[in-house]
């Protein structure tokens, strides 16, 4: 793959390493990145020899400061911007990853940045980390799926308390309310989500891609749905181990 402005793309044997590259402004997302993003994730979606993802920030103060604000301000009609959001559904992409994601969050992971991050599967938060919403603040909403996202991973009552009073919350209450999975010293964040992808990796490939299926689709079900769809895909893990074991 060809490289590309704003985002660092590697990849060591069956880990992939996404990096969001503009630390001159807190790797803040802007056009250029959602568009470089959405050829690296349509990518990796393919690739069969990737086993786990790690998404990771440029830098020392930010995993991602948010939407990039000087595009906010010079924003096109709101009509060009739906239509680069369709053209563009990079949220939609990451979402339909079969791969587990997994995103290390460093200093600020606010607005679109942790929308990203909620898109993930797992979440290693370093112990300088500190999460908020400030759209609310800034008199929007938060429009690449974070009023959905969030509630699902912390529920509904943290998730408007974070949203309507636009407050930042530290690592150690993001722990505390299921929004990391895991806070780590600084120096360790890197290779404590290494770690969990190279646990991942080791596992059978069709088991994890599907038991991650099970629960990201059924999540959207009601539970007696959600029941039928592990039925049927656990059926399917079994005639794949049926197939390999003969
Ligand atoms: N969009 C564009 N540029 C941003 C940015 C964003 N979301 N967040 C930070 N930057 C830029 C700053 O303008 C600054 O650029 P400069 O050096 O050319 O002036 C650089 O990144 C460093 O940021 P700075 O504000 O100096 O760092 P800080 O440590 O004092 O403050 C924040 C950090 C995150 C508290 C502050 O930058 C901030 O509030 N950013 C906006 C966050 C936000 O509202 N995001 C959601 C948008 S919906």
């Amino acid at each position: 793959m060809g490289s590309f402005q704003t985002v660092i793309y590697e990849k060591n044997e069956s880990m992939a390493y996404i990096t969001l590259n503009r630390p001159e402004v807190l790797n803040s997302f802007n056009t250029q990145m959602r568009d470089d993003m959405y050829q690296i994730l349509g990518a990796i979606k393919d690739d069969a020899e990737v086993a786990a993802v790690i998404i990771k920030g440029a830098g020392d103060k930010a995993f991602c400061a948010g939407a990039d604000l000087s595009e906010f301000l010079t924003a096109p009609s709101p009509v060009i911007a739906r239509q680069i959001r369709w053209e563009r559904d990079v949220w939609g992409l990451f979402l339909s990853l079969p791969q587990p994601i997994i995103a290390a969050l460093h200093g600020y992971v606010l607005g679109s940045g942790l929308e990203l991050a909620l898109c993930c599967d797992l979440r290693i938060a370093a112990d300088d980390a500190q999460f908020g919403f400030p759209e609310v603040e800034l008199g929007i909403i938060p429009a690449a799926g974070g009023t959905q996202t969030l509630p699902r991973v912390v529920g509904r009552a943290q998730a408007l308390e974070i949203l309507l009073t636009a407050r930042r919350i530290d690592a150690e209450e993001a722990c505390a309310i299921g929004l990391v999975n895991l806070v780590v010293p600084r120096a360790e964040l890197l290779p404590a989500a290494e770690e969990m992808a190279r646990k991942i990796a080791s596992l059978d490939q069709n088991a994890v891609r599907l038991a991650k299926q099970a629960v990201v689709r059924g999540l959207d079900l009601p539970l007696a749905e959600g029941l039928e769809l592990e039925r049927r895909i656990a059926g399917q893990a079994f005639k794949n181990r049926r197939r390999q074991t003969h």
